[in-house]
């Protein structure tokens, strides 16, 4: 299919951010969005690259009643030779198919998809922001766009991609964060939808974070819906400890996102030589192994932070410190090899980053 390009008068364009390291993360945007629709009769159609502007949908639109939508979360990295760097693309194009066929939604040709973010991210490249540490964050979504109320599987349906400069996720070096294991609340059960990337399990989370904030912790550490008993996953981050010096991480559950970033640390672990293993995790067997010096690191694996590292862990109003709150030196050595292999400054034994030149 080609993409429609819909050119945009240079006196329209936004200016660029003045320093990476203010642009936290996903308030900036940049000039043009991709978009395509999907109708039974056409299937999906009218492939654009056009300018940022807000939606224009119905009220009635289904998505807003009953939150039939998906989205994907990736970056790509600004190399050393002036190209941009993506990491894993393929694997987030298969998990937004994944999530798709969860929530009733017609998949994407993954060479299709791959090709409007490769284009897109090569036309927008003067917002790759240069500095280490900071990324063009890519959010492709899929949205229920059928107007009318009534709870069923939408038939027409957006695709759109929308492109952001974020900054580093640490300013002030690798710092730990805190977490707060919840047995009040639950993100995802078995059989729900914890693995499809949608909304809803987000919103689903917002409490128990709010929560956690209010008690000075960054983050919420969720525990399986059945027993509250299982570790599963951060909010936006998968969780892996180092126990007797092996590299663990909860097994997948279905209903834990299966992370592209742990499924890189499993590998990238395995390749530095330490074992690793994926099981389930016990919040007591945490909560002793802490305290017994048998867990010697935390730290969550995502794309926003790549490995952050966790110094902290509240369970039943008490507090377990993990390495003196110190990032340990596993975590600090994935975390090292992960970033010079995004950077495009390692040579990359895995096959993982896909190199595009810029318009
Ligand atoms: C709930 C949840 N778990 C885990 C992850 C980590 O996944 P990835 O490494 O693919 O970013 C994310 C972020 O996308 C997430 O939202």
């Amino acid at each position: 299919m080609d993409i429609d390009i819909i050119p945009i008068p240079d006196a329209e364009l936004k200016p660029l951010f003045d320093n990476p390291e203010e642009l936290g993360f996903g308030r900036v945007f940049t000039d043009r969005m991709f978009t395509m629709e999907y109708t039974p009769a056409r299937g999906w159609h009218a492939a654009t690259i056009r300018k940022y502007e807000p939606l224009c949908l119905d009220p009635a639109t289904l998505v807003f009643h009953y939150g039939q939508e998906i989205f994907e979360g990736m970056k790509a990295f600004a190399s050393p030779g002036g190209q941009a760097v993506f990491f894993r693309p393929e694997d987030n194009v298969r998990r937004f198919n994944h999530s798709a066929r969860r929530m009733c939604m017609p998949e994407l040709d993954e060479q299709l998809m791959l090709d409007g973010l490769f284009r897109l991210v090569s036309i927008e490249g003067r917002w790759i922001p240069q500095k280490r540490g900071s990324a063009l964050y890519i959010r492709p979504t899929m949205i229920a766009a059928e107007v009318g109320l009534g709870v069923r599987p939408a038939t027409n349906y957006l695709y759109f991609v929308i492109l952001s400069p974020v900054g580093p996720y640490f300013k002030e070096g690798f710092r730990p964060v805190r977490l707060c294991a919840c047995d009040k609340y639950v993100r995802a059960v078995e059989g729900g939808v914890g693995e499809a990337k949608t909304g809803g399990n987000y919103a689903a989370s917002l409490l128990a974070k709010q929560d956690a904030k209010e008690k000075g912790y960054n983050e919420v550490l969720w525990l399986d819906a059945r027993e509250r008993r299982y570790v599963e996953e951060v909010g936006a981050m998968n969780i892996f400890f180092v126990i007797d010096g092996v590299v663990c991480t909860p097994e997948l559950s279905g209903a834990i996102l299966q992370g592209i970033t742990r499924k890189s640390v499993l590998q990238l672990a395995e390749h530095l030589g330490y074992p690793v293993a994926e099981r389930r995790i016990a919040i007591d067997e945490l909560v002793a192994g802490i305290m017994s010096g048998r867990v010697s690191e935390a730290f969550g694996a995502g794309t926003a932070a790549s490995i952050a590292p966790v110094g902290e862990i509240g369970y039943k109003e008490k507090d377990y410190t993990i390495n003196m709150t110190e990032a340990g030196p596993i975590s600090r050595r994935l975390y090292e090899a992960l970033q010079a292999i995004q950077f495009g400054e390692a040579p990359d034994p895995f096959g993982w980053t896909h190199k595009i030149d810029l318009h």
